[in-house]
């Protein structure tokens, strides 16, 4: 697979991480991206490359609601025009930068990375728990140095959680065992999982130290360009879904975003119900995730180092790889579209 999808929402930083003051840069599809925030607090994304010596604007510094070229000292406005060069009466009018559009929505900044054109706030994700008085969570981010299709084939099929995560999310090979209900729907994959009767993972202790056997749901929108909406939970084995009184459950927001071809920002978070638990429990839980996903990058990265050492072997398609084919699938579809409206332009 060649190239990324251009006109989506990618998610290129939590709020948090830029700065009310200085500069932030992050790399989002290949693009070096400058954001920093103005006088009243709109984010801006610049192309990090100054138009002269191609020096990263980053390493410069802000000037009011501008940004200011550390080598040669090119100033730029928000919308990235170049306002003044040193010494030089006249601004040459081909002296600017790439912008990019950008919405905060619900604690992540978005980049519409394609045709500005279409850059159509309808088309965000749904991540309500991220900011939400009902949900409850602590941010997460992890670097991966590995193509982000392979995290998103980890995020299309938990079979792994019986082998990857058996001391932390997992707990049951029966979740294994299970075969998925699989949907195609717009822009993505619906996937659904119902595990009755199994052990209740490690991870569920912060909040729910049950000793009896559970019936665990899991069911989540896989969607363009690899952003996953979960909602997850369990109940005594027998008992209602979603009774907060007797069970647990989660919602979970989790997105890739390619730094390039071989390397993936992963921007992640799973809320607990503000119902229950605390300061503590939320704690917990996200040091138990971490811990979980650092086994997802442990296994992955492994995975990856092998199919550089021969990147010919073919894999062996499985009944557990329906959701992950049919995403790759969508994925190609959309890069086919893509680069005929190119060819057609
Ligand atoms: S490279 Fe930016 S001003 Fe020269
Ligand atoms: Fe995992």
């Amino acid at each position: 697979m060649s190239g990324f999808i251009q006109n989506a929402w990618y998610v290129a930083a939590w709020a948090h991480e830029v700065p009310a003051d200085g500069l932030f840069a992050r790399t989002v599809i290949g693009e070096p991206l400058l954001l920093y925030r103005t006088a009243s607090d709109e984010v801006v994304a610049l192309e990090d490359r100054c138009c002269h010596r191609q020096a990263p604007l980053s390493r410069g510094r802000k000037e009011g609601d501008c940004v200011r070229c550390g080598y040669h000292g090119l100033k730029f406005d928000r919308h990235g025009i170049c306002v003044e060069v040193p010494g030089m009466e006249a601004v040459p009018p081909k002296a600017c930068v790439r912008s990019f559009p950008v919405v905060v929505h619900n604690k992540w900044i978005f980049v519409w990375m394609g045709d500005s054109t279409k850059a159509d706030p309808a088309l965000l994700p749904d991540t309500f728990s991220n900011d939400h008085p009902e949900w409850r969570y602590l941010p997460g981010y992890l670097h991966y140095e590995t193509p982000y299709e392979l995290i998103a084939d980890n995020l299309l099929d938990f079979s792994h959680l019986s082998y990857v995560h058996a001391a932390t999310l997992g707990g049951s090979e029966q979740i294994a065992q299970i075969r998925p209900k699989v949907e195609r729907i717009e822009r993505g994959i619906h996937v659904q999982r119902w595990v009755p009767n199994v052990p209740p993972p490690a991870y569920y202790q912060p909040l729910w130290d049950y000793g009896g056997l559970v019936d665990r749901w899991i069911e989540y929108e896989f969607i363009l360009p690899a952003t996953l909406l979960m909602h997850s939970g369990a109940s005594p084995a027998g008992a209602a879904r979603d009774d907060n009184r007797t069970g647990i459950r989660f919602h979970s927001c989790q997105a890739l975003t390619p730094e390039s071809a071989h390397s993936t920002h992963y921007f992640f978070q799973e809320s607990h119900h503000a119902t229950q638990g605390d300061a503590g429990t939320t704690q917990g839980l996200y040091e138990g995730l971490l811990a979980a996903f650092e086994e997802d990058r442990q296994m992955i990265t492994a995975q990856w180092r092998s199919m550089s050492l021969k990147p010919d072997v073919p894999m062996l398609p499985l009944h557990m790889d329906a959701a992950l084919t049919l995403f790759r699938r969508l994925v190609m579809q959309v890069l086919v579209e893509e680069s005929n409206c190119k060819d057609s332009a």
